[in-house]
């Protein structure tokens, strides 16, 4: 059992840049005298005079002190197995982005550093902390949590972030920028946080840094990531950011390349326990596929919200439909889909998220709404500037070029980002080492516990036999293992 003490510290720091727009030039930043270690319990503030706006405000939770009952519970007391570690905000004039940090159960001082990120778009990264890989997972009911013996901070020290703004306990004092800009503007937000990050913490910039997350992460992490990137390329080695691998579960890169896969996963055998369709209504949906791929063409071509509004309802109508109107969940085609989010475990999580002991020991501020799971505002948002269209191949392909290793890992069973999307994307993702990485994925995929892998370079893909979408959640074993072995850059066995 652990137990912790709080303690608070505000931090105020200047970052290179706010989210509306980067200067090449960082600013000159007044140095610390004393360097924050990873975790402490004392106070230190930073300011500068030109970036009065940007600040951290970091509690920190240290799971070998006894907790100071006057407090209440600590972080280790609700979420057991949590290591030590910092719960905050990043504060960028009117947004305060939540995170929620915990250091290596291993080796902290030397394992990597981890960002993990839900999808959605709007979904909170604080599902992912409590249902697939962190240090806990709620119990059913949401009164309470367990040790997750397989959290990913087993073997990195992993910060899961709450973004954009609007999701989970992220909010603005300006309600009228929840989500807005969609991607692109979030990976100005994320740019922002990893430079106060490493202000904070300059200990961590030894650290490998991987990116990793699910979902509509697809859209994310190649965009976050490549303006690191393309930062980096700019700034003083002393100034850039360790990015060294990304990770992406189940992703979605491209609605063109991937539409066709809403037929095949329910319609063929290709799972193993299909099909799961009857054949009148296969037959309709396989005749829409060509249609549904041209009309999303046109909509990339000519991004008119009258065409692209054309194209998304005629393949949501034919190609999703029909899914959706089976009761199957869409995560995980072995499964019903029973309550929010098609799991009953969401609703568990939300209602545990939701209680005043949580929000106070994981240092969330009073003016964070409600805990949601995922935000549909932040959804319309992304619909509004046509995020979802948006093709990442190229950013996925650009990484690759500069060196940054990408693992693509993808649960079998589910439908929404599945792996024969997936495979479409990889199998002709136009980058240098695509005749290489088409030969492994024609001719030689390889066994490990979870399934099938393949590889090229510094592009790894790997199937994991029975997982829905969620793979930590579902194979908890086989994700951590995957997980440590690229960390490493070992092979999967
Ligand atoms: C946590 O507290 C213990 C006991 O006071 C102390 O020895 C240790 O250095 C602290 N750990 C961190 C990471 O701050
Ligand atoms: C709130 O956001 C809107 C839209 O970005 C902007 O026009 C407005 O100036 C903002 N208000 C404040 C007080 O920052
Ligand atoms: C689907 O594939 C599985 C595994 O190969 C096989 O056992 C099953 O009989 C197949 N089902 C159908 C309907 O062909
Ligand atoms: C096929 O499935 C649809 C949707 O569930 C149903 O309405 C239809 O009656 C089924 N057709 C046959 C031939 O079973």
């Amino acid at each position: 059992m652990y137990t912790a003490v709080w303690t608070t510290i505000a931090i105020t720091l200047a970052a290179a840049g706010t989210s509306a727009s980067f200067d090449s030039q960082a600013p000159i930043l007044e140095q610390p005298d004393v360097i924050l270690p990873l975790v402490g319990s004392y106070v230190r503030t930073l300011t500068h005079e030109s970036h009065p706006a940007h600040s951290l405000t970091i509690t920190a939770h240290n799971s070998s002190q006894l907790s100071t009952k006057s407090n209440g519970p600590s972080v280790s007391d609700i979420c057991p197995g949590a290591t030590s570690g910092y719960t905050g905000y990043l504060n960028s004039g009117e947004k305060h982005f939540y995170f929620a940090y915990f250091e290596s159960r291993s080796n902290p001082t030397t394992d990597p550093l981890v960002l993990w990120l839900n999808g959605g778009p709007g979904c909170s990264s604080m599902l992912g902390l409590f249902m697939e890989l962190g240090p806990c997972t709620v119990n059913e009911g949401g009164e309470s949590a367990r040790e997750n013996p397989n959290s990913w901070i087993n073997s990195a020290s992993v910060f899961f972030l709450d973004q954009p703004i609007g999701v989970g306990f992220s909010y603005s004092t300006n309600n009228s920028e929840h989500g807005q800009g969609g991607t692109f503007a979030a990976s100005e937000d994320i740019y922002a946080f990893m430079k106060l990050w490493y202000k904070a913490f300059p200990d961590s910039k030894s650290l490998p840094f991987s990116i990793a997350g699910e979902s509509y992460g697809g859209h994310y992490i190649p965009v976050f990531a490549s303006h690191i990137n393309d930062m980096n390329r700019i700034s003083t080695p002393e100034e850039q950011i360790p990015l060294e691998s990304v990770l992406i579960g189940n992703g979605i890169f491209s609605d063109t390349k991937q539409a066709s896969s809403y037929y095949d996963i329910p319609c063929t055998n290709v799972t193993g326990i299909g099909p799961l369709l009857n054949s009148t209504v296969c037959d309709k949906m396989a005749a829409a596929v060509p249609r549904c791929e041209f009309l999303m063409s046109i909509c990339n071509a000519y991004p008119d919200p009258l065409i692209c509004g054309a194209s998304s309802s005629y393949c949501s109508e034919t190609l999703e439909s029909p899914y959706f109107q089976s009761g199957l969940n869409y995560y995980d085609i072995s499964k019903p889909c029973e309550g929010y989010l098609c799991y009953p475990i969401m609703s568990s999580i939300q209602k545990f998220l939701r209680t005043d002991k949580l929000r106070k020991a994981f240092g969330v501020d009073e003016r964070a709404p409600i805990f949601e799971g995922c935000s549909n505002e932040v959804g319309r948002e992304f619909q509004k500037v046509n995020d979802y269209i948006i093709d990442t191949r190229p950013f996925v392909a650009s990484l690759l070029h500069a060196g940054i290793r990408a693992f693509i890992y993808v649960g079998t069973y589910d439908w929404i980002c599945n792996f024969v999307g997936n495979e479409r994307v990889f199998g002709s993702l136009e980058w240098r080492g695509l005749p290489d990485f088409r030969y492994q994925q024609e001719n030689n995929k390889k066994v490990w516990s979870g399934g099938l892998w393949w590889e090229s370079g510094p592009l790894r893909y790997a199937r994991i036999n029975g997982a829905g979408h969620m793979v930590p959640f579902d194979r908890p074993v086989e994700a951590l293992k995957m997980f440590t072995a690229w960390l490493r850059k070992e092979g999967l066995v």
